[in-house]
Formats: structure tokens, C-alpha cells, sequence
């Protein structure tokens, strides 16, 4: 399957070994020019670089910045529990294939390479961010993660260094290929799973901490992992007694369970420096947004009483004010720019839960600079505290909340409450939204970052790790 995709030169993923052939000369005429500015200066210390000094690497991350001056050690797993799974991409989820979504380690395919996306490159984007949108699939997020830790600055391949240990397991994909296979049983979902778990348990460093400072990222949502012991859907990675204590870095997490961190679903913006967002931040800001409101999302007709029907129902109410984008046979991931384009045009972005309770959506609305509205806590309040500010006194700085039982009475009409919040208000709002972008994107960036102190979400997660970790010592340290 692998070899198959490879040699299709229609297929996008197919430049990726071009592009690490570029990337490798790029690499070494790196190294080249490093050498030859370097070569003339005397540096007598240099030579001495200690190995065991533990003052050093403390001064090394404080130096990058990296939280608390901890380093995040990267597990090399066997391929199998990895990379393996990329090459079977053709079968890992149903419906559509997700090769060339893990197509440039993760981020997909750069727009336009897709059919019908050059609205988004041509007459939406700004020229100069044509480089940083791709087509990413929220699938690729174990992927993403991985490849962006292993370059990252506060990285060290020396665990004996590091605060923080990351598992690259990608938990998803692996379950993802039985989810839907008609004959796979219970066991064929967790047998990776258990693997793992008993490779990762003879690790040294794991038996040092029972592994309170490891952690893993997952882009399935936590209940595809949590079968219940009566059979029903997913895999039960998470409740498996040997994850226990390992922190799991989700894009929906269980409330009521401190293990797991919420983290965004991946957009299709991926930039490569400070530049490209506050590129992206200044046009977000200045598109003229004639509706007050919009919704992406496929009404489940079959459902009755789906509130997302209602959702629809208040939209055709509000004329001009609302426009929608039926988001039914996947159009709203094939063609994300069709999402942007709705939500850059709108003030507000309506997210209510879907067959779980976030969405991607909530997350291109965002980025598109619109405010979301909510009707669950657990959409987002309960879910990104690392990511968003949450809180009563907070909430209402960058978003709305809607009491969805008012909604249904009809004791309020969406149009009624949106078009109340004062004008000034409105803007504040936006521009809280649009300050907050960075955060909320997976960045193209090489070791150095974003760059002028400006976080991605991946800088997010590993400060946040960083930080975990450093108090979860007291769980297991004499
Ligand atoms: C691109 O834009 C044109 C006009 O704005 C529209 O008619 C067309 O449907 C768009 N194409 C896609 C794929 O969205
Ligand atoms: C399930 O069926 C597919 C083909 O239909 C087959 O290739 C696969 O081996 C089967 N898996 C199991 C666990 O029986
Ligand atoms: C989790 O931590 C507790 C306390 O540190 C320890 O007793 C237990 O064995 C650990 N579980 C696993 C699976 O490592
Ligand atoms: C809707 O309004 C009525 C009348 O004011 C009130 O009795 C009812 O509790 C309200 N419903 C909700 C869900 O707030």
C-alpha cells in the first residue's frame, strides 16, 4: 500500500523523500557555514564540554527557555509502535485514505495541492502565508507531535537530563485500523497497546518513577480508548491499570480524570515563524465580517431533536445575519479553506457538541479570528485550561456561553443574544481570539521556534509537561 501511494506522482506525498533530500542539503550547507564562521575563533573551553556536570544542563535549558530549565527526553520506540503504522496509512481510517494527510511529517499537503482548494491560496490568503496552510487531518496530530519534540530545542537525548519523557506511541492510528474492521475483536484492538506497555515498564526510567513524568499525545478523542469491560467501541488503552500514571496530552479529555490534558485539534495553519502569524493576525483582524454569526457542521437529520437541527433552524431564522456550511461527506476537512472562508467572514462561530463534545471547528473558528460561542462546559472550559483562559471571570473575555435549555424553550434566540453584546465588546472579544492564535496552532518551525518568545501549542504542551512533571516528583521521589 505504502509503495503504491509512493510511486503515484499525482500523489502529494510522493515529493516527501524531494523534500528530505532538500532538507538534507540544507542541513549540511548549515553545518558548513556554522564551521566556517566558527573555525577562526579560539575556544579553549570548548573542548571541555563537562558530561556529567548536573549544574550545566540546567543552565543550557534556562538559557532556551524551556519551563523550570527541564528537558524533555524522546523514547525510540520499535518502528512497530511507530513509524510502521505510518506506512499502512491506507487502512487506518474509514471512508478516506489518510496518506497524504501524513504527508510532510504530519501537516499534510500544502495548499493548494488539492483540487477546489485554490479559493484559499488565490483570492483568501495573503501571498506571503501561501507556505504555512496545508491540509491537515486531526488523525496526524501523534505525528505532528512527535516530529516537532524531536527537533525541539527543550529536547535532550540524554534521559539522564531530563524532567519530562515523552512515549512516541501513536495510540490512535493503532487503534484506528481495527475501530471499523467488521471481524476485529477486543483484543486485536488493545494487542499494541499491551506491547507497549510491557516494553515501556522494563524502561529504567520508567521504573524510576512508576511513570509519573512520562507522558504520550493521542489524536483520538479519550472515549475511543476507554471501552468499557461489557465490550462496546474503541480500544481501553486508557484504562489499562499499567497507564496509570502517565499523562496523556488528548484533544478531548475525560473531566474526570486528571490524567488526561487537553490539547487543540491540529488546523490547517502551520507557520514557520512569528512572522507568518502576525501575517496571518493582521488579516484575521481586518477582514470586513458582514455575519454576525456562523455554523459548520452536518445536521444528523436522523437524530429528532439533534440540537444541532435547531442550530440550523436558528440560522434560517436570522436571514443575513447567519451562514452555514454543511459539513456532511467530510467537506469541511477535504475543503478546510470552505470552513476559514465562512468563519473570516463571520463574528461568531457557534460550537455545540457534536457526537462528542469538541471539535475541530472550535478550533478554525478560532484561528479565523471569530469568537466561539458554546452550550456544553465541557467543549472547551472543561477541556484546555493550558490553552485558553477558563474560569467564570474569564470565559467571557473570548467567548460566549449559551444556556442550552433557554435555547430550547425558546426563551432566547441566538440572533437575540449575539446582537445584544455591545459592538466594543465585540471587538475586545475578537481581539482576545486573535491574540491567543499562536497558542492554539502546531507551527512549521525548525529548533528554534516561532521565534521573538512566541509559543506554539507544541511550546504549550511542553512548558506545561515541564511543569507537571517537576510537582509529580513528590509522587515518587524519596
Ligand atoms: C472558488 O470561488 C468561486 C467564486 O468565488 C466559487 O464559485 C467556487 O465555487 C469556489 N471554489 C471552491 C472549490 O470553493
Ligand atoms: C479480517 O478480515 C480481513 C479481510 O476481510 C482479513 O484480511 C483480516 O486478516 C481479518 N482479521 C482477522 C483478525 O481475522
Ligand atoms: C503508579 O504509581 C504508584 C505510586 O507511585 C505505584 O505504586 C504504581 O505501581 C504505579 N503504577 C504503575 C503501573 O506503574
Ligand atoms: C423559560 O422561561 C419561563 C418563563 O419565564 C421559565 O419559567 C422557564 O424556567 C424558562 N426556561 C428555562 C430553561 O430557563
Amino acid at each position: 500500500m505504502a509503495a503504491m501511494y509512493r510511486a503515484d506522482p499525482a500523489n502529494p506525498a510522493a515529493r516527501r523523500p524531494r523534500l528530505v533530500v532538500l532538507l538534507l542539503v540544507a542541513f549540511f550547507a548549515l553545518q558548513l557555514l556554522v564551521f566556517l564562521a566558527f573555525r577562526q575563533a579560539p575556544s579553549p573551553t570548548a573542548t571541555r564540554m563537562p558530561e556529567s556536570d548536573s549544574e550545566a544542563p540546567r543552565r543550557d535549558a534556562e538559557d532556551s527557555g524551556c519551563a523550570g530549565g527541564g528537558l524533555v527526553y524522546v523514547y525510540e520506540l520499535p518502528p512497530v509502535f511507530n513509524e510502521d503504522l505510518l506506512s499502512m496509512c491506507g487502512v487506518l481510517a474509514p471512508m478516506y485514505s489518510l496518506c497524504p494527510y501524513l504527508a510532510n511529517d504530519g501537516l499534510g499537503f500544502p495548499v493548494p495541492a488539492a483540487k477546489g482548494a485554490a479559493n484559499l491560496s488565490t483570492e483568501i490568503l495573503p501571498a506571503e502565508l501561501a507556505g504555512s496552510w496545508y491540509s491537515s487531518d486531526q488523525f496526524a496530530l501523534e505525528h505532528i507531535v512527535h516530529r516537532r519534540l524531536l527537533s525541539h530545542r527543550c529536547r535532550t537525548a540524554d534521559p539522564a537530563r531530563a524532567t519530562a519523557f515523552f512515549v512516541p506511541f501513536y495510540a490512535g492510528l493503532a487503534v484506528g485500523r481495527h475501530l471499523w474492521a467488521a471481524n476485529a475483536t477486543d483484543a486485536d484492538r488493545d494487542r499494541d497497546c499491551v506491547a507497549l506497555l510491557s516494553w515501556l515498564h522494563a524502561q529504567p526510567y520508567y521504573k524510576r518513577s512508576h511513570g509519573w513524568d512520562h507522558f504520550i499525545a493521542l489524536g483520538r478523542i479519550t472515549w475511543d480508548f476507554r471501552r468499557s469491560p461489557d465490550g462496546g467501541w474503541g480500544g481501553s488503552f486508557l484504562l489499562m491499570p499499567g497507564l496509570a500514571n502517565i499523562t496523556r496530552l488528548v484533544i478531548e479529555r475525560d473531566p474526570w480524570d486528571a490524567m488526561d490534558v487537553g490539547i487543540p485539534y491540529p488546523t490547517s495553519f502551520h507557520p514557520r515563524t512569528a512572522a507568518d502569524v502576525r501575517a496571518w493576525q493582521r488579516y484575521a483582524s481586518s477582514r470586513p465580517r458582514p455575519n454576525l454569526f456562523a455554523f459548520a457542521g452536518a445536521p444528523r437529520s436522523a437524530i429528532k431533536g439533534d440540537f444541532r437541527g435547531l442550530l440550523l433552524e436558528e440560522c434560517q431564522a436570522a436571514g443575513d445575519a447567519c451562514s452555514t456550511l454543511d459539513c456532511g461527506e467530510g467537506r469541511c476537512i477535504k475543503q478546510n479553506e470552505l470552513v476559514m472562508q465562512l468563519f473570516l467572514g463571520a463574528r461568531f462561530c457557534l460550537q455545540p457538541r457534536g457526537d462528542s463534545f469538541t471539535r475541530r471547528s472550535i478550533f478554525d473558528c478560532m484561528v479565523a479570528g471569530a469568537v466561539p460561542v458554546f452550550f456544553w462546559r465541557r467543549s472547551a472550559y472543561l477541556q484546555y485550561a493550558w490553552y485558553v483562559p477558563v474560569g467564570n471571570d474569564q470565559e467571557g473575555e473570548w467567548s460566549v456561553f449559551i444556556d442550552r435549555d433557554e435555547l430550547r424553550a425558546g426563551n432566547v434566540t441566538i440572533r437575540g443574544v449575539l446582537a445584544a453584546i455591545p459592538e466594543a465588546k465585540v471587538q475586545e472579544m475578537r481581539n482576545r481570539v486573535v491574540e491567543m492564535i499562536p497558542k492554539l496552532v502546531y507551527s512549521a518551525a525548525d529548533k528554534e521556534g516561532l521565534g521573538d518568545g512566541m509559543k506554539d501549542a507544541v511550546d504549550v504542551m511542553i512548558d506545561g509537561m515541564l511543569r507537571r512533571a517537576a510537582e509529580q516528583r513528590r509522587s515518587w521521589r524519596v
